[in-house]
């Protein structure tokens, strides 16, 4: 970090009390507030999860590069001129941006203030509490101050809310879109989050994973507890999810599936950026509501 004892104040930390019930945060007073607190934020400050390009055409490269597959990793989402999304966990930002440049008001929503992220418990158990302080606040923060860095780089007007993904604000409003780019795998209770964001959600769900070609296969309807037996250390990495099992939870939650879509992106494997990238399977299977 490099600002000087005068900005650590001003920066915003983890813990930190939220509004009662995380509501107002959508107002104007509230996003400023949310801009001004990160207005003098470093490259040094931040963490880019994704690779991304400044306004002057610098490029700063992330774990992933999603440069030229946004439209698959949406599913092929149409109609997003216009419409108001909900993005799930954006990271550095990056769908975030496309989608607003495609003419969506977007509205990101990240884990902040009081909540953390989901850690899978080490064994032999460690002090849980302090792993969860220990990583918002240096490797959670570090990302989301890369969304801000670009949000100002690009004079974005997309909005962010923090809060619980599982009892979300009530004043968030609906969506003609909600998306869950690579967030399920992260969570700790996968479909209590799309029920969540799609009870606000009149159109689309997009949901995108990674794909494991061995879980697949005809009707295939699998999510597999992630860890394994030998690994247990801290971890974030909850599931891995087949596109049968995420089309039956869109189903069960009243939206129809009637495609999937395939495709590969550009990962540096363990977010080793000196390392040459592989080209990771993914999938995504976006949810329609019938009208
Ligand atoms: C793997 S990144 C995916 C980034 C982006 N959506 C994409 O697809 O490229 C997961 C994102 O979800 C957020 N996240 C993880 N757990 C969360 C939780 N419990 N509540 C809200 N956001 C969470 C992370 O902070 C991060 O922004």
């Amino acid at each position: 970090m490099s600002y000087d004892a005068g900005e650590v104040e001003r920066l915003p930390r983890w813990p930190s009390y939220p509004p009662r019930g995380y509501l107002g945060q959508l107002e104007d007073e509230c996003q400023v507030a949310f801009r001004s607190e990160r207005s003098s934020l470093s490259l040094q400050d931040c963490n880019f999860y994704h690779t991304s390009v400044l306004r002057d055409t610098t490029v700063i490269p992330g774990a992933w590069d999603l440069r030229g597959v946004e439209n698959s990793y949406l599913g092929n989402l149409e109609g997003l001129a216009g419409a108001r999304v909900l993005e799930l966990g954006p990271a550095s930002g990056h769908l975030s941006f496309f989608m607003e440049d495609k003419g969506a008001s977007v509205v990101s929503f990240e884990v902040g203030f009081d909540r953390s992220i989901d850690l899978l418990p080490s064994i032999p158990r460690t002090d849980m509490r302090a792993e969860r302080a220990q990583v918002m606040s240096s490797a959670v923060m570090a990302v989301n101050n890369s969304w801000w860095y670009l949000h100002k780089d690009r004079s974005s007007s997309a909005k962010m809310v923090y809060g619980n993904i599982y009892e979300m604000p009530g004043d968030l409003g609906v969506f003609d879109a909600a998306i869950f780019g690579s967030i399920l795998l992260h969570l700790r209770d996968p479909f209590m989050a799309l029920e969540e964001a799609t009870r606000r959600t009149t159109r689309s769900v997009v949901v995108t994973e990674p794909y494991y070609e061995e879980l697949d296969g005809e009707g295939a309807n699998v999510m597999r507890f992630a860890p394994e037996s030998g690994n247990r250390g801290i971890s974030t990495l909850w599931w891995n999810l087949t596109p049968g099992a995420v089309a039956n939870m869109l189903d069960r939650l009243g939206f129809d599936v009637a495609e999937t879509t395939h495709y590969t992106v550009k990962h540096h494997l363990g977010h080793h950026l000196d390392q040459e990238p592989v080209d990771l399977r993914m999938f995504t299977v976006v949810g329609t509501r019938p009208s």
